[in-house]
């Protein structure tokens, strides 16, 4: 998880959007500290964590922001995505609405970050695999159309949460 005592050579600003509930915060804490909490609370304005690791021999901090899904909780969408050099757009693979929802995350970041930003998709809860609403198939292929990565990830088993940052730290740079 990183020597705090290394300079660091570049930091990235990383923003997480998503409908509420789909494990935007989890995905955080569990690429932060390695830790996932099942009763997790909705998020309310904008929290930050961040991450140092090494790319391509150059120590990267990664500054990855989260907010609410829900709109009441939301916090300055402007002052959100500025500065923004990736975004991970989260979705739950159990619930189809979260998915529905998806090309209107796309049109509100695309609307106000820099065009040349990095953007994953991401279906989570892969665990659930007996509850899934969402096929891979339909996922992958909005992603292609899109020109945006994507991944399917677990926070609670840990499963391409590190690979999903990665994808987009080192497309960054
Ligand atoms: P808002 O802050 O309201 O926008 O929600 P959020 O997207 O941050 O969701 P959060 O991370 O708080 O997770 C919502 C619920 O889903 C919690 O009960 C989490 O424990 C659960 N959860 C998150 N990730 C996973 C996962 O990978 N698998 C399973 N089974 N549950 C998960
Ligand atoms: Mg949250």
């Amino acid at each position: 998880y990183g020597d705090p005592s290394q300079k660091i050579d570049y930091v990235f600003k990383v923003v997480l959007i998503g409908d509420s509930a789909v494990g935007k915060s989890q995905i955080l804490a569990r690429f932060a500290r390695n830790e996932f909490s099942l009763d997790s609370k909705a998020t309310i304005g904008v929290e930050f964590q961040t991450r140092t690791l090494v790319i391509e021999h150059k120590s990267v901090k990664a500054q990855i922001w989260d907010t609410a899904g829900q709109e009441r909780y939301r916090a300055v969408t402007s002052a959100y995505y500025r500065g923004a050099v990736g975004a991970m757009l989260v979705y739950d693979i159990t619930k189809h609405q979260t998915f529905d929802h998806i090309p209107r995350w796309l049109e509100e970041l695309r609307g106000h970050a820099d065009k040349n930003i990095v953007i994953i998709l991401i279906g989570n809860k892969s665990d659930l695999e007996n509850q899934r609403a969402v096929p891979t198939e339909d996922a992958k292929e909005f992603a292609q159309k899109e020109g945006l990565f994507f991944l399917e990830t677990s926070a609670l088993e840990a499963t391409n949460v590190e690979t999903a940052f990665l994808t987009v730290l080192t497309e960054i740079f």
